[in-house]
């Protein structure tokens, strides 16, 4: 199958204003907003957000962050759960990178304001999550981590002289200078008007920090601007993205009927980690024999077992059982999801929850060496927007925070050794283009039923040709949702071409005709790039085999 063609840039109004600072950081979660407390030491940051400040997904994180704080756990037990989990394409230099640095990126989080819970003696309390031998998952205020973190974050950022906070906009394109190298963005302040809000901010480095890709899914734990606006924007400016095709379904998303649509609630892998078990109709657990860890098995292995079960019975969802943690556990330790369950009706204290995985988590997104470095000069990125080789084939869970605390510190190291030059933007003769906004719920359609948990060539093939028809479709005038719309296209175009070209199934990547995993000819990553063919650009995907030595 051929990629669909995507634009090769955003069509939009010429800017009509100019700001220069050293550093851009897009985006406002966990990664971009440490990335930008770290940066401020280097010059001026301005951090662009596409809401208010707070919106990304760090917010909804519930679970935790994982790290080796306990006693009788080690960095090394954890790089051990990680590996297994990636199910054999994690870069194990990337591993002990977050897993050795992880225990004092949490302890400086704390030492900046974020509040943890703890125990009776004052240490920190830690749960367990799938795929982890030891209880080593931190969290905050029973189920709300990323919102703790977050506002612990923002707290420090509004302090911090030097950080800029840009609301309410989005970028549109990278600015490149004659060699390729970053030069700045281009910028659209929402509610300004076309013309009055398109800026050019020209700076020596930009730091992509946007976050994921939920929205190319019809059901998703992400927030509606988890738009894919990173990877797209990589794309158009030559960046290479590596693993898009592993892509991570939660395995317990609140089901709330075939209709629902857009962002759904989470029931965190952490209620199961504290002794809930998964049901089918018939009230019989099905996780116990499928794995050592049964319920906590890694996400993967949990998501097929209920996508098994929900193909055999017919049925579309399947159970959580908690009941037997009564009351006063459910209000103490998961109060977000017992009053998020309550409000659709559901009482966790007395009934099943009814559950379904849902798209969650991209474990690939644009390549970076250890420092963040991406492969265009002056370009860096971290957190579920970046591909570090952290996560391989499934992301461990509670590894994302960490990992966008983690490697958001070490772009900074490389950035103080070298901030780059600032450059002169070099015109942009390519064509620009738009898709139509109103083709996302189709596109959401068909990346659900082609592209998502289950796929297989003839799946992929229709969900592509959906795609290349739907960027055919006479386009608007330019505005937020045709923009966003257009980087979903990008994204979804790249993600069909990798899982296309991946014939096996390991991790988060389950292809039905080819059911077994491939060691033998698959065991590297795949590195997507927009190859450019008149007024547009289609994605390509190259294997990389895996390199012995790690980065
Ligand atoms: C959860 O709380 O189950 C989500 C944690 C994660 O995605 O790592």
């Amino acid at each position: 199958m051929t990629a669909p063609a995507v634009p090769q840039r955003l069509a939009a109004p010429e800017p009509g204003w100019t700001d220069t600072v050293d550093v851009v950081v897009i985006g406002s979660g966990i990664a971009g907003l440490t990335a930008a407390l770290e940066a401020r030491e280097l010059g001026t940051v301005l951090v662009v957000t596409k809401d208010v400040v707070a919106s990304g997904s760090t917010q909804w994180a519930q679970g935790g962050i994982a790290a080796a704080l306990g006693p009788g756990d080690s960095p090394e037990q954890h790089l051990q759960d990680t590996l297994v989990a990636g199910a054999g394409l994690s870069d194990p230099v990337a591993v002990r990178t977050l897993v050795t640095e992880g225990p004092d990126a949490v302890r400086d989080l704390i030492e900046l304001g974020a509040r943890f819970d703890s125990d009776a003696a004052g240490d920190l309390s830690l749960t367990r999550e799938g795929g982890h031998h030891r209880n080593r998952i931190a969290h905050a205020g029973g189920d709300a981590t990323g919102a703790e973190i977050e506002r612990a974050l923002v707290a420090a950022v509004k302090r911090a002289p030097g950080i800029r906070l840009m609301e309410h906009a989005l970028v549109l394109d990278l600015l490149t200078a004659e060699d390729g190298a970053i030069a700045g963005v281009t910028v659209h302040v929402m509610g300004e008007g076309q013309l009055d809000g398109v800026g050019a901010i020209r700076s020596r480095a930009v730091i992509l920090a946007s976050g994921g890709l939920g929205q190319l899914y019809a059901a998703t734990t992400n927030p509606s601007v988890s738009t894919g606006d990173g990877m797209a924007l990589a794309l158009r400016a030559g960046a290479k993205v590596r693993d898009l095709e592993f892509v991570q379904f939660h395995p317990t998303v609140l089901w709330l009927g075939k209709s629902a649509k857009g962002q759904q609630p989470l029931v965190s892998e952490a209620v199961r980690g504290e002794g809930a078990f998964l049901v089918d109709h018939e009230g019989k657990r099905f996780m116990q024999g499928q794995h050592e860890l049964a319920d906590l098995a890694p996400r993967d292995i949990v998501a097929k077992a209920i996508m098994r079960q929900m193909l055999a019975s017919g049925k579309d969802h399947v159970f959580l059982d908690a009941r037997h943690f009564g009351d006063e556990k459910w209000r103490v330790r998961f109060p977000t999801i017992l009053a998020s369950c309550r409000s659709h009706g559901i009482d966790p204290v007395r009934e099943l929850i009814p559950v379904a995985p849902a798209c969650h988590y991209s474990s690939g997104g644009v390549w970076t060496d250890l420092q963040g470095q991406t492969s265009v000069p002056g370009l860096y990125a971290c957190g579920e927007v970046a591909c570090t080789g952290v996560h391989g084939a499934n992301r461990l869970a509670s590894n994302s925070l960490l990992e966008g605390l983690v490697f958001a510190r070490r772009i900074t190291n490389s950035l103080a050794t070298e901030l780059p030059e600032l450059r002169e933007p070099a015109i942009d003769r390519r064509v620009p283009g738009l898709v139509d906004a109103d083709v996302v719920p189709e596109l959401q359609r068909v990346m659900t039923v082609g592209a998502g948990v289950i796929r297989s060539a003839s799946g992929l093939a229709e969900a592509g040709a959906t795609l290349a028809k739907l960027i055919e479709q006479p386009a608007g005038e330019p505005g937020t949702p045709g923009w966003e719309a257009t980087n979903l296209v990008t994204v979804a175009s790249a993600l069909i071409a990798a899982a296309t070209t991946r014939e096996e199934s390991r991790g988060s990547h389950w292809r039905e005709d080819h059911p077994d995993r491939d060691d033998e000819n698959w065991s590297g990553n795949l590195d997507l790039t927009l190859a450019a063919e008149g007024d547009s650009s289609r994605p390509g995907a190259t294997f990389v085999p895996l390199q012995q030595e790690g980065k």
